[in-house]
């Protein structure tokens, strides 16, 4: 992997510890020959049964990506309305989910949905549930063992635009919007859209990501067991 400031080699342990989030891109084009490139790295993603029912739509067309931005941009202010309460947005767990009480006042930009159309590149993927094994699905919760067969997949692409020095960040506020987008995109039906990857040549790369450490969220035996320590 090369370091997008330095172009020096990143090691696979320090990438995995440094490939942040980016959402604020250079100017810089990425073009095709790189997008099928960073592609054809992401397809030996794991999947169940190796069934890779990912299929991803490349948005190039601007008045297709403002569309794309308009249906993305309730999700985020709905998204911040929740999140101000104090709340986690959307969870599945809430006992009135996705009702707000009092309605979004003003908007607070998010730079990616605003500035959509000038992003290097904007992939959108989906997956064929016909292809995914839904472990969980009979259980009385929401199903998440699915997203299993389809979030490697998106990781690695984040992953293989970091080897070429590029950045971005997976997104996931499309989903809320999948009838519309459906439509938007000939979605086949029995598909899911899974996220919206935005990628490009980062301002900046961090060095540092926040993040827990393993003894806050590892426990011998038990989930309310010991901490895991390495002693
Ligand atoms: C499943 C998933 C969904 C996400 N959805 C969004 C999103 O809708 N919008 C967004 O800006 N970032 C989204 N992110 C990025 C997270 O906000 C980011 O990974 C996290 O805050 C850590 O940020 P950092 O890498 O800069 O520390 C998503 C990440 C994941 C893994």
């Amino acid at each position: 992997m090369t370091d997008p400031t330095t172009g020096a080699m990143v090691e696979l342990r320090t990438a995995l510890r440094t490939t942040g989030a980016i959402r604020r891109f250079t100017d810089e084009q990425v073009d095709d020959a790189t997008v099928h490139a960073i592609l054809d790295d992401a397809r030996f993603a794991p999947s169940g049964g190796n069934r890779q029912g990912w299929r991803v739509a490349v948005i190039a067309d601007p008045s297709t990506r403002a569309a794309l931005g308009d249906m993305m941009r309730p999700v985020w202010d709905d998204y911040l309305a929740i999140a101000s309460t104090g709340r986690t947005p959307f969870t599945s767990v809430e006992a009135s989910p996705y009702v707000l009480s009092t309605p979004p006042t003003g908007r607070v930009s998010n730079e990616l949905i605003d500035g959509i159309v000038d992003v290097p590149v904007v992939l959108v993927v989906a997956v064929d549930l016909s292809y995914v094994s839904m472990m969980d699905q009979h259980l009385d919760r929401a199903p998440i063992t699915g997203g299993g067969s389809i979030y490697p997949f998106c990781w690695n692409i984040l992953l293989a635009a970091r080897s070429r020095g590029l950045g971005g960040v997976l997104t996931t506020f499309l989903a809320r919007a999948e009838p519309a987008a459906a439509e938007l995109l000939g979605l086949p039906a029995g598909w899911a859209i899974a996220g919206t990857i935005f990628i490009g040549r980062p301002v900046r790369q961090p060095t540092k990501l926040t993040r827990k450490p393993v003894e806050e969220f590892t426990f011998v035996d038990r989930f309310d067991g010991e901490s895991f320590t390495a002693s």
